[in-house]
């Protein structure tokens, strides 16, 4: 995926993000705010396979950028009491590549692999009999003599993550026992991570700026943390270093930083629909065209959460920009008002 450049309010890590965030990163599901359905029921699976004294079943996490898959892997395992080894899709090039790591697993250990959809189907098919009955089918040889061994595997959890859970194939999708969509996370949720995120980081915030900080986050925690960030250089240079309300609202005023948290491809987007589609419905593809982005980072990055905020509607002909988009950007929505 394309680096998030300096757009404040991508959900993409940017390069400076990386560090940053491991030290944000809750360790338990219990420092892990949010997403309680998802929480409580990882808790229930988690229980029980240490009560069985079994290798948690595998899990498959999807859902936007920036939500908390990744950190959501770790806290398994650590909750779990095994080691975790962290690869993706795209970095396993050969089947020889996978078959190591997963013969040097001890029992019970979690692989997580990031952005699963992007294995290729070579790698997935030595995934298969692994994930099912633990064993690994080696081919050894080539023509007439070639012949199969099975390697028994110590049993281990497969923690899947991405953001296009849709580009996972069916056989794939499948071995999964736990499948779990992250959402993005209510107004308070967002204000507790913002303020627990302070508190490590020993600055002082108002409640007031953690409200402000939140309403701008687009439900994420990676852009929540990264603008707190950007704030608390603005507070130590321009003010004392406390978050205040006032402190806040100059630094995101500074940094341009919308009340709704789009940017400038969420704005072309909606106005691009507006003007140009007449408000819609336009495909994807034609939308894809007409702004100059890839289809995917559309669907992606920008669409879920402009359709969760009430700015966009996905239809069976189209996206359609909803009267709140009219709205935004100061019209009149189409069929209100031309009656009188
Ligand atoms: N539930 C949470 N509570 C507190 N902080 C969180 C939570 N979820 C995520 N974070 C913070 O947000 C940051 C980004 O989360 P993470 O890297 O896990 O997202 P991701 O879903 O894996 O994103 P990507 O799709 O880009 O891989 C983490 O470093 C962490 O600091
Ligand atoms: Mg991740």
């Amino acid at each position: 995926m394309t680096p998030p450049d300096d757009r404040l309010v991508q959900a993409v890590p940017g390069d400076d993000d990386v560090q940053y965030e491991a030290g944000l990163r809750p360790r338990s599901l219990g420092d892990y705010i949010g997403q309680d359905r998802v929480r409580d029921n990882l808790q229930v699976s988690i229980s029980a396979a240490k009560g069985r004294q079994e290798a948690l079943d595998h899990v498959l996490l999807y859902g936007p950028p920036g939500l908390g898959k990744t950190t959501l892997a770790y806290v398994i395992a650590n909750e779990m009491g095994v080691p975790i080894r962290s690869t993706s899709g795209p970095v396993i090039e050969k089947p020889g590549d996978l078959a190591a790591m997963l013969t040097n697993l001890q029992p019970h250990e979690v692989i997580f692999i990031d952005e699963i959809h992007r294995m290729s189907p070579a790698i997935e098919e030595i995934l298969y009999p692994a994930l099912e009955d633990y064993e690994l089918d080696i081919m050894i040889g080539q023509g007439p003599s070639a012949r199969s061994v099975k390697v028994p595997l110590q049993p281990f959890t497969l923690i899947g993550a991405t953001t296009r859970a849709g580009l996972l194939t069916a056989p794939l999708r499948a071995r999964f026992g736990i499948v779990h969509r992250l959402d993005f996370y209510g107004q308070l949720d967002i204000e507790e991570i913002v303020r627990r995120s302070a508190r490590i980081l020993g600055v002082e915030i108002e409640p007031e700026a953690a409200t402000e900080l939140a309403r701008r986050s687009r439900g994420t925690p990676r852009i929540v943390n990264r603008l707190l960030r950007r704030v608390r250089d603005y507070a130590q240079v321009r003010a004392d270093g406390r978050l205040t309300d006032e402190v806040v609202r100059a630094a995101l005023r500074m940094l341009e930083v919308d009340d709704h948290g789009f940017d400038e491809v969420d704005r072309r987007l909606l106005r691009t629909i507006i003007d140009k589609f007449g408000g819609g419905p336009v495909g994807v593809n034609s939308l894809a065209a007409a702004i100059n982005e890839e289809r995917d980072a559309i669907e992606d990055m920008y669409e879920p959460f402009l359709i969760q905020a009430g700015f966009l509607d996905r239809t069976p002909r189209g996206r359609v920009a909803t009267p709140r988009a009219y709205e935004y950007f100061g019209l009149e929505a189409p069929g209100k008002g031309s009656l009188w």
